[in-house]
C-alpha cells in the first residue's frame, strides 16, 4: 500500500500544474530528438502524465510507466504499458531502455541512490535521461522539503550539482538547467560504461 494510491484522481486532474511551461517544452524537445520507436521508461511515472505528453508528439515511442503505486498506475492511459515496480529494484533487464524520464519522482524514492544505480543499469549505452526536480536550497525548495517530510515522504531532494555527480559515478554524463528552485537535468549514459554500474558507498 502506497500513500499515493488514493491520489491518482488528484494527479490525473492537477498533476500538470507542477510543470511550468518551460519544463514541459523541454520534455517535448527531448522526446522529439529520440530515435524512431525508442523504448522509454517513465520512472516514478504515476498516472503516466509525462508518458502521455511524449506520446502526443511521438506516437511511435514504446512507453513504459513504472511506479510503486497501483492507484496511480490504474490511471495510466490505454496503450501505455504500466508496470508495478520499486525504483530501487527494477524488474527490467540491463540496457532495456533507450531513454528514461523522471518527473518530480526521485525525491520520493526511499533509497534514491539505489534507484540511480538501477536507472543506470536499465539505460542502454548512449541512452538519454530527462529529469525534473527541485533544489532543496532556495526558499521554495526548503518549503517543499518541510511539507513533504511532514506528510511522511523521504523528501530526498538533490541539489542539481550533487545529482550530476551521483549520475557521473554511475556512467551517466549530465548537465542541469536550473530555474529558481526547479531544475531540468539532461543526461546520456556513456557508451563505454559497464552494464550494472553501482559505486561502492
Ligand atoms: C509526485 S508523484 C509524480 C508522478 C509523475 N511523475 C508525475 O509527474 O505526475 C511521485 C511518484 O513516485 C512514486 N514512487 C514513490 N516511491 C517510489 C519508489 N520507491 N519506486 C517507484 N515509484 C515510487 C509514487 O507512487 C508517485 O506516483
Amino acid at each position: 500500500m502506497s500513500r499515493f494510491d488514493r491520489l491518482g484522481r488528484l494527479f490525473e486532474r492537477h498533476g500538470h500544474r507542477v510543470y511550468p511551461g518551460w519544463a514541459r517544452a523541454s520534455l517535448l524537445t527531448f522526446a522529439g530528438r529520440l530515435p524512431p520507436r525508442a523504448r522509454v521508461l517513465d520512472l516514478g511515472g504515476g498516472t503516466g502524465l509525462l508518458a502521455g505528453w511524449m506520446r502526443a508528439v511521438r506516437p511511435d515511442l514504446e512507453l513504459v510507466v513504472a511506479d510503486a503505486s497501483r492507484g496511480m498506475l490504474a490511471r495510466v492511459p490505454e496503450g501505455i504499458q504500466a508496470v508495478y515496480a520499486r525504483a530501487e529494484a527494477l524488474p527490467f533487464p540491463d540496457a532495456a531502455f533507450d531513454a528514461a524520464v523522471l518527473g518530480e519522482a526521485l525525491h520520493h524514492f526511499a533509497d534514491p541512490e539505489a534507484a540511480l544505480s538501477q536507472l543506470a543499469r536499465v539505460l542502454a549505452p548512449g541512452g538519454r535521461l530527462w529529469l525534473y526536480d527541485f533544489d532543496p536550497r532556495p526558499l521554495g525548495g526548503r518549503l517543499l522539503r518541510v511539507l513533504e517530510r511532514l506528510w511522511g515522504e523521504p523528501g530526498a531532494f538533490y541539489p542539481p550539482e550533487a545529482l550530476v555527480q551521483s549520475l557521473a559515478e554511475r556512467g551517466i554524463e549530465a548537465r542541469a538547467e536550473p530555474r529558481g528552485f526547479r531544475y531540468v537535468l539532461l543526461g546520456e549514459r556513456k557508451e563505454n560504461a559497464s552494464g550494472s554500474s553501482s559505486p561502492s558507498r
